[in-house]
């Protein structure tokens, strides 16, 4: 079934100039970059995002990294899109993640992991909305 998923490509992967590399990966997997927008995250936006950590140990540091500098927010449209993004991200950890995998082949550390993907439906729909107009989405043509 075709659906949504938001990704975000994350300072890591900005920084080292891997854009290309995994919008390429994204492509390949014959997902559709719908919308997509390059910008510096607040501190205040980070936490917001990942407000359903805020409990978890991690988050301080978690956000202070999404806010470090700039990152690419994408809307990718496909078939099942939410499963297919995070088979292509590979595990949150990179330690465990399947050969091939974005997080294998680029990540640093759970922390630093390169990319997030939605986790389910539900949630790329809150994600989408906290980043992107509906307007500002296009239909891909197939
Ligand atoms: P992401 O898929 O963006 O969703 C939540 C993020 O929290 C996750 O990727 C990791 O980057 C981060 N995270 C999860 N566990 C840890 C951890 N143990 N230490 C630091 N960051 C973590």
């Amino acid at each position: 079934m075709k659906e949504q998923t938001l990704s975000i490509l994350k300072p890591d992967a900005v920084e080292r100039n891997l854009i290309g590399k995994i919008i390429g990966r994204f492509e390949e997997e014959n997902l559709k970059i719908v919308a997509m927008e390059q910008r510096w995250l607040s501190r205040r936006e980070a936490e917001g995002f990942y407000a359903e950590h805020k409990a978890r140990p991690f988050f301080g540091e978690l956000c202070d990294f999404m806010s470090r500098s700039p990152v690419v927010i994408m809307v990718l449209e496909g078939d099942d899109a939410v499963a297919k993004n995070r088979k292509i991200m590979g595990a949150t950890n990179p330690a465990s993640a399947d050969p091939g995998t974005i997080r294998k082949l680029f990540s640093k550390s759970v922390g630093e992991n390169t990319v997030h993907g939605s986790d389910s439906p539900q949630s790329a729909a809150r994600e989408i909305s906290y980043f992107f107009q509906g307007t500002n989405i296009f239909c891909s043509a197939k």
